[in-house]
């Protein structure tokens, strides 16, 4: 199964970034489309964590998350968000900033539904970045969940859902000889992306 969709994808920066995830791929890494991705506090403290890539396309970066926890509603005060990939096996980064915003409840509803049942039942479960009693009490409430659910669908929580990161910066850093790295910058204007090196 694929990692990830590629869908619509036509943009330098868009499918160097398909590219580089796929190499790394290839050469084994683990999880290549886990990306860490920062957010902001309302005081300016900024956060970040891993997710993983659903969907690539010129539009942006998706994956999926609770909006009520700590990064949804950090990312729903301040949709400024950025992402970083590196990958161990090729020794490349990139580096992206853009918006946030969130999916259509249509594709939210077809990536929850693609997902085996019991991702779908902790999802139910689980209001991501609340305090728990212990985590016996998660696994209990699991399994009340579950139970009471036997036969059933699981609907998806409103709560749970897509972001689409739209980009307006990329770069793209190569580990090069005697560490003079090269970095390839995009930015995007009216015209398109524009593209430069910078100095590493
Ligand atoms: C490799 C990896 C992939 C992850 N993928 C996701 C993901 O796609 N969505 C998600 O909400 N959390 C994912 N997590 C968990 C997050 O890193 C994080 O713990 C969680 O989202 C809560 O973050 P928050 O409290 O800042 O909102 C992943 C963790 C790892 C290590």
């Amino acid at each position: 199964m694929d990692l990830y969709q590629l869908i619509d994808a036509s943009k330098e920066p868009i499918l160097r970034t398909h590219d580089w995830i796929q190499e790394a791929k290839e050469k084994g890494v683990g999880l290549p489309h886990a990306l860490s991705l920062a957010s902001v506090s309302p005081e300016g403290q900024p956060s970040s964590r891993m997710v993983l890539l659903k969907r690539l396309s010129d539009e942006g970066l998706v994956f999926f998350t609770d909006y009520d926890g700590k990064k949804g509603q950090e990312i729903i005060n301040n949709n400024k968000a950025a992402i970083n990939f590196w990958w161990a096996k090729t020794n490349k980064q990139i580096r992206i900033e853009g918006v946030c915003t969130k999916v259509s409840k249509q594709e939210s509803d077809d990536y929850f539904y693609s997902r085996p049942r019991g991702s779908q039942i902790s999802a139910l479960t689980s209001k991501q970045s609340e305090t728990l009693e212990s985590y016996e009490d998660l696994l209990k409430k699991a399994k009340q969940v579950e139970s009471d659910n036997e036969g059933k669908d699981i609907k998806r929580p409103n709560r749970w859902g897509g972001f689409i990161l739209k980009p307006n910066l990329f770069e793209f850093w190569t580990n090069q000889e005697n560490r003079l790295h090269k970095r390839e910058l995009f930015i995007l204007n009216e015209e398109g992306w524009e593209k430069s090196l910078i100095s590493p």
